[in-house]
Order: structure tokens, then C-alpha cells, then sequence
């Protein structure tokens, strides 16, 4: 087996301790004065925005920006992107969930780009980014601090995708798993489950290596192990869960994904369901779908979960209280949906190869299924 992907790419710096995000600004200033702050509604009315600002250096000149909820979206980007150019930054800062994160960081991969947000999303080749990025996660789910990734929808089109430059990488990870507090039970249990799914999917990819089988098995471990218990309201687990989802994060940005997230993609987009549940109800079909294309990897990750693995992704979603938004819901729009999960980069690392008739047939079952997995 290979034991490193092609290219190696890892945030210069990442910071793990409780507390920690509350100096971030500091930090940032080392890259200039004049930052943005990209957070969402829920950071600022904990009181924790002002903590964050009320401790900035005394020179720094930070303007934020309150990401408006949802998935994010071109148009959200364009508007953090006017906004940005308005201040001309040093730096963007993100302190938020994955659409935080995702838009802060395409912000920061774009802000000098000389064309518009929605060519580079349709497939023009993205410059490289000099603005220094810097981002501390709230949820343990996407993984974004650690990828070049973003992924938006194009609300005109209905189009999910990602962007992606080297560039884009954070320069300075902040996993204080303190942010967590307070986080609602079902963005714990969505985003970790996203998290679950990226570990497994990296792990399973045709893409994966050494390193990457290394760092998924880990984080599939440490999620399995801090899950449950988070979602109980249990502190001690946070940072094992921010571990997790950090290192499912760096696995999935060099191995790639599989079918699930090439499912969710043109999923979510349709039936707003949000990307950790659309994940959730999704794994279990891929696993069971992958199986006998990777039986020692399918007994591998049945052995740290302690049960056949498709069972087991299926009992986590009962145990969390996920309910499918597509079980039940007329399927609509199936050429088109199938069309774009075997065009998705996330579909061709599957390890099982995925037909049309592939495709078709898991969106029946998703959409066939019982709410209630
Ligand atoms: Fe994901």
C-alpha cells in the first residue's frame, strides 16, 4: 500500500487546548491589524463574540461578520465577500460550525480573485491565495479546519460543490474544545456523525494510504468513543470528539470520500436536509452496498465498533435520534440526482464501483425506508 498520498498538506499550526480560541486575535494580528471575524448567530448571543473581541489586541481592527444559518451558499459568499473587500484584511478569522468555516475560508481563498465566486464554483482555475486564514471549529463534525475545501450550493442553480485551492489551508487550527459547550444536541449529533461518516469513507476510499488509514481508524476509534457520550451532555468527551473530527478531516482532505457524500451533495441540496443528517441515513446503505468490495476493511472497522459496521451506523442514527428527511418523500428529479452523484470526485473514490442502476437503487432505498432507522 502506499504510504503517502501524492501531496502532503497539514495546517502549519494546530493548537489544541481549552481556552485557547479566547486569544485567537492575538494570533491574528500576527499577520496584520485589520481582520474579519466570520461567526455565527448563536456565537454571538452566548456572549462568547464580545469575550473574543473584548480580548483583542489594542491595535487590531476587526470587523465581523455574522454568518446568516443554513448551508452555505455562493450568494452568502459574494455578501461576506463585498463586505471583506470593503475593510481590506490582513487576515480572515472563522469561529463557527461548518458553514461558518467553509464560507470564512472560500472568503479568504477569493478575496483578491479576479472572477467572480460563481465562475470558480463552475470550474475555473482558482489563483493562489496570499490572505491568511485562521479558524477555530464550535461543532465536531466537517472537518473543515483541516482541508483546502469548501463546499457551497449556488441557490440559482441548486448546484452543491466544492472549491478547493492549496491555499485555502488554515494557518492556524484552534481545537478548544470549550467552544462545544452549548452546542444543540442535534448539531452534535448531525455534525459527529458527519464526522463518523468522513472517517469511514477516507478509510474506505480508493484513494487512501497508509497515513490516511492510519488517521481514520483513529478518528473512526475516537468517535466511537466520545460520541454517544457528548450528545449525553458529557464535557470530558469534547475534545476527544474535536480530535476525531480534526483527523477525519486531514484523512478525507488526502484520500478523498465515497458514495455517501456523493449522495448527500445533490440530496441536501434538494431536500434541505443538513449535510451531517443527509450523511447519517446515508451510511449505513453505503456500507452495506461496500462490503464484499472490502471485506478485511469492513471487518476492521466492525472490530473498533464492536459490531457488523452497517448495523452499527444504523443503530447510531437510532441512538442519536436521526430521523431521514427522504425516507417516505417522493424521489424527484432521480436522473438528475444519479447523474450528479456519479459525476461527484467523492463517488469515483468509492471503493465499490457505482453504475446508474447503483446509484438509482440506494436512492430507493433511502427514499423507500421507514423515518425512523
Ligand atoms: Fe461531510
Amino acid at each position: 500500500m502506499t504510504v503517502l498520498p501524492h501531496s502532503l498538506l497539514l495546517p502549519p499550526e494546530t493548537q489544541t487546548e481549552r481556552g485557547a480560541a479566547l486569544h485567537m486575535l492575538k494570533s491574528c494580528t500576527a499577520f496584520g491589524t485589520r481582520g474579519i471575524l466570520v461567526c455565527g448567530h448563536s456565537f454571538r448571543k452566548s456572549g462568547r463574540l464580545d469575550a473574543l473581541l473584548d480580548n483583542r489586541p489594542a491595535a487590531a481592527d476587526v470587523h465581523t461578520w455574522i454568518h446568516p444559518g443554513g448551508e452555505p451558499t455562493l450568494q452568502q459568499l459574494d455578501d461576506l465577500l463585498a463586505f471583506a473587500r470593503e475593510h481590506t484584511p490582513d487576515w480572515v478569522a472563522a469561529v463557527g460550525g461548518g458553514s461558518v468555516i467553509d464560507i470564512a475560508k472560500a472568503c479568504a481563498g477569493l478575496l483578491h480573485a479576479p472572477k467572480s465566486s460563481a465562475a470558480y464554483h463552475d470550474g475555473a482555475s482558482i489563483p493562489a491565495s496570499s490572505v491568511p486564514f485562521m479558524v477555530a471549529p464550535t461543532t465536531a463534525g466537517t472537518g473543515s479546519e483541516a482541508t483546502i475545501v469548501s463546499v457551497l450550493t449556488n441557490t440559482e442553480t441548486g448546484v452543491k460543490k466544492s472549491i478547493r485551492h492549496p491555499s485555502f489551508m488554515a494557518h492556524h487550527v484552534i481545537l478548544d474544545a470549550d467552544l462545544l459547550t452549548g452546542c444543540p444536541k442535534e448539531i452534535v449529533a448531525a455534525s459527529g456523525m458527519d464526522a463518523l461518516t468522513q472517517a469511514i469513507e477516507s478509510y474506505c476510499s480508493r484513494g487512501a494510504t497508509w497515513l490516511t488509514d492510519t488517521l481514520a481508524l483513529q478518528a473512526v476509534a475516537l468517535i466511537h468513543d466520545s460520541l454517544p457520550r457528548v450528545f449525553a451532555g458529557d464535557t470530558e468527551k469534547q475534545e476527544v470528539l474535536l480530535t476525531g473530527s480534526y483527523l477525519a478531516g486531514v484523512a478525507l482532505s488526502h484520500a478523498r470520500l465515497g458514495i455517501v457524500h456523493g449522495l448527500a451533495h445533490p440530496l441536501g441540496a434538494r431536500y434541505k436536509a443538513p449535510h451531517g443528517l443527509a450523511c447519517a441515513i446515508c451510511l449505513p446503505h453505503a456500507l452495506a452496498f461496500n462490503r464484499d468490495a472490502i471485506p478485511g476493511k469492513y471487518d476492521r472497522l466492525s472490530h473498533i465498533v464492536e459490531m457488523d459496521a452497517a448495523a452499527y451506523a444504523h443503530a447510531m442514527c437510532a441512538r442519536l435520534g436521526l430521523q431521514s428527511p427522504f425516507a417516505g418523500q417522493a424521489l424527484e428529479g432521480k436522473d438528475a440526482i444519479v447523474a450528479e452523484t456519479l459525476a461527484s470526485g467523492s463517488t469515483k473514490a468509492n471503493p465499490r464501483e457505482v453504475t446508474p442502476d447503483d446509484a438509482a437503487l440506494l436512492l430507493h432505498q433511502l427514499f423507500d425506508s421507514e423515518p425512523n432507522p
